[in-house]
């Protein structure tokens, strides 16, 4: 007998085994990237030593060796000894982790190093031999000397958060960063990524930030085997090799385009065929676009503006990846968590439309976009363009429409479009949910 439905429910899920994740093993799977399209809504961390200057994680040291004149406000040699300084007492990945995890956050992702080349964790690593330097440059010669990562990790692992790392091939303090054939350094950065993937339990994602050089200089291949070796479900962003100069055609392009797209400080556009998620940060740097890291005295984005990325980021079908910037003594601003808190209050109510579903069936715009799952459409309505709003046509029937507060919607389904209207007095000013349940599609 013919199947009645060939959905993509019934494709035999590939169970990878340990080290073998098949001939082309990157990109992941559609069965490994689930969980990822599930999720939505993860929060990102920027945080080390720079934050004691509050000037911007690596960009505020001057005299660096990449990038521009932007940012640069601390001389080199005094952004490098910040790490003495480097005490915060505060920190509490539990609290932390429990946050995120009110926020409705179901992932987070961590820098344990960034462009400045310092490591939230005691790696064993050597940077400098010279006695007069820190020989790791790490945590452990912090007056803190606590495991940052491990404490993140065990957090949360606890609070049943999928754990990132991110991790930053770029490294603008190490001597023998892009020397040469590069050997030392690779040698270096793949052995500390070894690390981050073999020392902590369970990583669902290694979050890379671009690499400048040659092709040449890096054993990229390596690195996927090697990690792919210490998680076969590892999913990878697309900034590994990104970057690079000379990248070779064909099959190698897959490790540079990996798992998903990563638009900056933007919402990326509506896209459906492959995953992607923005990352933006709370702090709000309107005259120099950082605010990744904590820069007292820069204003929070609101929770109005928070909701509205994360609900333009889903009905375009892809992730919103939050930023915060904690405190030198290791806090996240009260501001912040307050718009965390009420994140997750809404998401509490109105989760349903979010967690799990797909972006679409119609493209989103000004008047904000939907979400489907099974045969429920919600539409998120951000701006009403007058009494009525008006959708291109639905295959299905609407058998009933209704908000999430709990109003009842009008719906007209004429063949050239989907007219909705909901009285005034009904409507969300932050974001009116309506709820289509739709017809089971005929055989
Ligand atoms: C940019 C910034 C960097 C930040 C990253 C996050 O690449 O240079 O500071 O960590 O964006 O996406």
């Amino acid at each position: 007998m013919p199947s009645k439905d060939k959905s993509h429910h019934d494709v035999e899920p590939s169970v990878p085994r340990p080290g073998d994740r098949g001939v082309n093993p990157c990109p992941a799977s559609p069965e490994q990237m689930q969980w990822f399209r599930d999720a939505k809504f993860g929060l990102f961390i920027h945080w080390g030593p720079a934050s004691i200057a509050g000037a911007e994680i690596s960009w505020g040291r001057m005299d660096r060796i990449e990038g521009g004149q932007e940012h640069q406000t601390v001389p080199g040699r005094v952004y490098d000894e910040l790490y003495k300084q480097f005490n915060p007492v505060k920190f509490d990945a539990d609290a932390w982790m429990a946050l995120a995890k009110a926020a409705g956050c179901r992932y987070v992702v961590f820098i344990t190093k960034h462009h400045d080349g310092f490591c939230m964790w005691p790696t064993e690593q050597v940077r400098w031999t010279d006695p007069t330097k820190p020989r790791h440059y790490s945590i452990a010669e912090t007056p803190f000397r606590r495991d940052i990562c491990r404490e993140i990790a065990q957090a949360a692992h606890k609070h049943g958060l999928r754990l990132g790392w991110y991790y930053s091939t770029r490294d603008w303090t190490h001597p023998e960063y892009l020397q040469g054939d590069n050997r030392v350094y690779n040698a270096y950065y793949e052995a500390q990524v070894q690390e981050l993937l073999t020392h902590y339990g369970p990583v669902d994602v290694m979050w890379f930030d671009h690499a400048f050089g040659d092709w040449s200089q890096f054993t990229i291949e390596n690195l996927f085997k090697a990690m792919y070796q210490a998680h076969p479900n590892l999913l990878v962003n697309n900034r590994a090799a990104r970057g690079l100069n000379n990248i070779p055609p064909g099959r190698l392009h897959d490790l540079v385009e990996a798992d998903w797209d990563t638009p900056e400080q933007q919402i990326g556009h509506f896209q459906t065929g492959r995953a992607w998620e923005s990352c933006v940060t709370m702090t709000q740097c309107r005259h120099d676009s950082g605010g990744w890291s904590y820069r007292p005295g820069e204003p929070t984005r609101s929770f109005e503006d928070c909701l509205r990325l994360l609900v333009s980021s889903v009905t375009g079908d892809g992730n919103l990846l939050l930023n915060v910037g904690p405190t030198p003594e290791g806090e996240i601003l009260p501001e912040q968590v307050e718009v965390l808190r009420k994140m997750g209050a809404w998401l509490a109510r109105y989760g349903q439309s979010i967690y799990g579903t797909r972006g679409g069936p119609f493209v989103n715009g000004s008047w904000g976009g939907s979400t489907r799952s099974g045969n429920k459409i919600w539409l998120h309505v951000l701006e009403w363009p007058g009494e009525t709003l008006t959708l291109p046509a639905l295959a299905e029937t609407v058998l009933s429409a209704r908000t999430l507060d709990g109003a009842a919607a009008t719906t007209v389904q004429t063949p050239t479009g989907l007219e909705v209207s909901l009285p005034t007095a009904q409507r969300n000013p932050l974001d009116t949910v309506i709820e289509l349940t739709l017809a089971p599609a005929k055989e």
